[in-house]
């Protein structure tokens, strides 16, 4: 679809690159407004128990602080009544409502908030709040709570093995008389997402109207849970998040900070700034949980599967039960009769768990994709050859064709381009020097899913046009994207084309999410923006001035904001000129675009697979990921650049999961021991050696009138399990526990 006609598929600069490199794109702790005041949040210092006393006054005394608020004075918040969001609240238990009551349910939760004149007095009074706890040592031990394990509370609708066991045909049966069968426990530490910008809210009351410039991923879904927590009406909540400093799911959700700045500027009659601290980024939002997880396959000596069995212990907290689609893919993505999955919780004294990145199939994939290569080595069959011989060619689960899959083509052309046929099957078998060379592949794949989004297109008499909508872009290029849509759509250069996001005076959006966004919001796009084409064609085609005047539509063309006849290029007018004739200084519509019956006809996901090159030090153990080659099948793409850019920042949050990073829990007292980017590991720069990311050419027919399936999440799933691959393959060591470190390999 990319041709030089359409400025889709061009692989264009950001629109919003120069405000954001030279600091003019405003985040939300940028906001400054009259008489701001700041708070800083006291956190708990137990995991479970009751606040026996606080002592605010030495706080209240100290220079600047204009008020304390515990639970002792806070105003009441109404977040029972809240409504939970699917996707992005947990089904079951109820969210944490900050400075509610005395009851303490993890370590770092929030009891108290300072409000000041200054940051920095806050920040210190914060730290003169005298907290009295009544310990009862809490379920502080991952091990002893899984142990303890527990299915999900079933819920009506869930979907089978998210939240209820799964099983077609006889697993274990196909086990018990298999010729080759592999039997494996994996587990995942949890991770944090660590997103440049820290989470930051400013509230301002005016009367009972409340505005919030916050960071997050959804202006809609904070407006509704504000509104409902301080009994509002919704038009008297505006969200304002116009741009967003990454974010990888951890701003999906309304976290506790956001409700205590909306109270903090309703005590002190002022507007509040809140920004949390790098520290308190790991116990107010969520994270990536913790999984233990068992993997049993059985093939035929030619490597067909015959059953696959997987079960998951995930971790979550004491008040909400948090899933994600862990299993999803196991039943999914080979053409196997006898799947079993089921799903266990193990339930903590720990904030709840949130979606990170490739939520549920990053983790379950790194289980199945390593059983897969322990099933080869066993079969003695190449890898790419394992999964080709169990290609899925319609859906396993729902016995629906795919809406598109070139999972083989990715396989195929990534192996070929990392020279895949190079690699001595032997474990060992290759080395440069004092280094081993491993070579490792996983598949990679994410639903393809689509929501409803409203937009609003104006076109204005100099023949511009602005596309506005409450939707959100945390990073990955949607200003720019849209801009591209809505050009092609109106026959517009992209330089006329302004795009508005991040605000809920906009027309309603779905949460940035999932990777929905283009085929949500860019559908809704390409809709409004077809539609408001079509206005000004019949605008031209009845009025007796124009040129094209009784024309037929198909033979009138919009290019560069110029309508004219296919045949005859130069007769026509431009909008600019139908507009002003007509005295009309915007045309506006507003067009709400969802999804059709097509999920009921086609199974849809996103595709990929991973090869990386990892080389590690024969005598120190160290792991370099020396390249990695990745192909994705990701439907059309809008933007060949940006996708790019998210293709491999996807790989890189890859990497970091397979050797970095580790939220650590101190199993006495609930305590996260390395709350700071100097003891929590991310990939810097060094880590990261040549990636290559490419796109096989598809465009899906079935997912939406764009026929884009999402990539965000894709990129991430399956990286974690071909560096572990290629680690066994470098050094014949099976590693199945991540984060792989130094002292495993020794
Ligand atoms: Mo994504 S984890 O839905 O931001």
């Amino acid at each position: 679809m990319a041709t030089s006609e359409t400025i889709c598929g061009q692989p264009m600069d950001r629109v919003d690159g120069h405000l954001k490199v030279t600091g003019r794109a405003t985040y939300a702790a940028d906001v400054r407004l009259d008489k701001l005041a700041y708070a800083a949040l006291v956190l708990s210092t137990v995991s479970s128990g009751r606040i026996k006393h606080i002592d605010s006054a030495p706080a209240e005394k100290s220079a600047g602080v204009l008020a304390v608020i515990t639970h002792h004075n806070a105003a009441r918040l109404h977040s029972q009544e809240q409504e939970k969001r699917p996707g992005v609240d947990p089904e079951v238990g109820e969210p944490l409502s900050p400075l509610q009551d005395a009851v303490i349910r993890y370590h770092g939760q929030p009891v108290a908030t300072v409000i000041s004149e200054t940051f920095v007095q806050a920040t210190y009074a914060a730290s003169l709040v005298h907290v009295v706890y009544e310990d009862s040592s809490g379920i502080n031990d991952f091990n002893a709570a899984a142990a303890k394990a527990k299915p999900p509370t079933p819920v009506k609708g869930g979907k089978p093995g998210k939240s209820a066991d799964y099983q077609r045909g006889d697993s274990a049966a196909a086990l018990a008389k298999a010729d080759v069968r592999v039997d494996a426990k994996y587990s995942i530490a949890a991770e944090h997402h660590n997103p440049m910008e820290l989470h930051a809210t400013v509230a301002s009351w005016d009367g009972a109207r409340l505005t919030l410039y916050d960071k997050t991923q959804w202006v809609d879904n904070v407006q509704e849970q504000v509104a409902l927590a301080f009994r509002l009406d919704k038009e008297n909540v505006r969200v304002i998040s116009p741009f967003v400093g990454g974010a990888f799911g951890a701003a999906l959700r309304v976290w506790p900070h956001v409700l205590i700045a909306a109270l903090a500027a309703r005590h002190v009659k002022r507007p509040v700034k809140l920004v949390l601290t790098r520290s308190q980024n790991f116990t107010i939002p969520g994270y990536r949980p913790k999984y233990l997880q068992n993997v049993s396959l059985a093939a035929t000596r030619e490597g067909t599967l015959t059953a696959i069995e997987h079960e998951g212990i995930g971790q979550t907290s004491i008040y909400e039960e948090y899933t994600e689609s862990l299993l999803d893919t196991t039943r999914q993505l080979y053409a196997c009769p006898n799947v079993k999955t089921h799903y266990r919780l193990a339930a903590m004294n720990v904030n709840t768990p949130a979606s990170m990145r490739g939520p549920g199939e990053v983790s379950g994939v790194f289980a199945l994709e390593s059983a897969l290569d322990e099933l080869a080595v066993a079969l003695k069959v190449d890898p790419v050859e394992l999964r080709l011989r169990n290609f899925a060619k319609e859906d396993p689960e729902y016995n629906l064709p795919w809406s598109s899959n070139s999972l083989q083509a990715c396989y195929r052309q990534a192996a070929q381009r990392i020279g895949w046929d190079q690699r001595t099957p032997a474990p060992r078998s290759m080395s440069d020097g004092n280094q081993l060379i491993g070579y490792g592949m996983a598949t990679a794949t994410w639903p393809a899913k689509r929501l409803p989004a409203s937009v609003r297109v104006q076109l204005k008499q100099d023949g511009s046009a602005s596309i506005e909508t409450a939707g959100s872009d945390i990073g990955p290029g949607t200003y720019t994207a849209l801009t591209q849509i809505a050009a092609d759509a109106l026959g517009l250069a992209a330089s006329q084309v302004t795009v508005v996001l991040g605000d809920t005076n906009l027309p309603t959006a779905p949460v940035q999410g999932g990777s929905m966004t283009i085929a949500s919001i860019g559908s809704a796009v390409h809709e409004a923006a077809t539609a408001m084409r079509n206005k000004v064609i019949k605008l031209a085609q009845e009025d007796p001035q124009s040129p094209l005047h009784r024309a037929v539509a198909s033979d009138i063309e919009v290019k560069a904001g110029r309508l004219s006849l296919h045949k005859a290029p130069h007769t026509g007018e431009s909008y600019a000129q139908l507009l002003q004739r007509h005295r009309q200084e915007t045309l506006e519509l507003t067009h709400s675009s969802k999804p059709g019956d097509e999920t009921k006809k086609y199974a849809m996901r996103s595709f990929g697979a991973h090869f990386v090159e990892v080389r590690v030090d024969r005598d120190l153990g160290n792991v370099r990921v020396a390249r990695v080659v990745s192909a994705f099948a990701a439907g059309r793409i809008i933007n060949p650049k940006t996708a790019h850019s998210q293709a491999i920042g996807g790989i890189v949050g890859g990497i970091g999961m397979a050797l970095l990073e580790h939220t650590r829990w101190d199993s006495r007292n609930g305590r996260i021991v390395n709350s700071n980017l100097a003891d929590y590991h991310v990939p810097v720069h060094a880590d990261i050696h040549p990636i290559e990311a490419f796109f096989i050419e598809e465009t899906d027919m079935y997912s939406n009138p764009i026929g884009t399936k999402g990539l965000a999440e894709l990129s991430i799933v399956g990286v974690a399990a071909a560096i572990a691959n290629a680690v066994y393959h470098a050094t014949g060591k099976r590693l199945r526990d991540l984060p792989i470190t130094l002292e495993s390999l020794l």
